[in-house]
């Protein structure tokens, strides 16, 4: 059956907070969506997502963070306000910090997912960030898949676009128990040339989306965290 122009509803979309990314995929990552940042160690996966809720948090959405890492709020906002993008009193209202920690350590993912779920009820947020999701395979083992199911699922019932990290070994693109629940997968590369590390970013998936593919560079700076360096020829 052929979709007339009017069932053919435009998705909406959100701003990524990456300059040069939107012009990549559409003018943002769409409303609500969930979508997988992928990378080895040091490739920008936090920044990605610190600068991804400082965008909404400008905006005047709200924003909410689970780390998985156990890390003190204290420890996250040491690190994050050495970015000139992130405003401290972001974290005072817009964007609201969760550790995840300790749910992790029970291995009970039923109970990882309610309080997952609870906390976003609370927050009602528009961007959330899982960072890294990773860890939480590394901890529940068997149980991993199935949560992943679970949450990818319960995150569609809310107003939301998640963008979850995804930390993976050299060699690898994605963590694949992943990529399948996911609306779109972002590759940060890191890559040796001539003796210094370049870094890049390759849109791989993004669901409804025209996307632009390829590897394209990237540089990270404490003023505006991560940018898509424009293609030079
Ligand atoms: N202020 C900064 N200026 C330049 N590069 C930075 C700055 N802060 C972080 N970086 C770079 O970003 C890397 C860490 O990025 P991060 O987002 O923490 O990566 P990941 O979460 O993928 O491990 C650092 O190793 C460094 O190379
Ligand atoms: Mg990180």
């Amino acid at each position: 059956m052929e979709l007339t122009n009017t069932e053919r509803s435009p998705l909406v979309r959100i701003p990524t907070g990456i300059p040069g990314l939107d012009d990549m995929i559409e003018s943002g990552f769409p409303f609500p969506s969930v979508i997988l940042v992928s990378g080895t160690a040091g490739t920008g996966k936090t920044t990605f997502a610190l600068k991804f809720l400082a965008e909404g948090a400008a905006r005047g959405e709200q924003g909410l963070y689970f780390t998985t890492l156990s890390e003190p709020t204290q420890w996250m906002l040491r690190f994050s306000s050495q970015f000139e993008f992130m405003r401290p009193e972001f974290f005072e209202n817009e964007i609201v910090y969760e550790d995840l920690g300790n749910h992790l350590r029970d291995g009970d993912s039923a109970a990882l997912l309610d309080a997952i779920e609870k906390r976003i009820a609370e927050v009602m947020p528009q961007r959330i960030v899982i960072d890294p999701i990773t860890v939480v395979g590394e901890m529940f083992k068997d149980g991993y898949r199935q949560f992943l199911f679970d949450l990818t699922n319960r995150l569609k019932n809310w107003n939301a676009t998640t963008l979850v990290t995804g930390e993976v070994r050299p060699g690898e693109l994605y963590p694949p128990e992943i990529s399948y629940a996911v609306d779109g997968i972002v590759l940060l590369h890191m890559a040796e040339e001539l003796g210094s590390r370049r870094k890049y970013l390759e849109v791989l998936k993004m669901r409804g989306t025209n996307h632009v593919t390829g590897k394209h560079s990237i540089d990270i700076s404490r003023k505006e965290g991560l940018i898509v360096l424009k293609a030079r020829f």
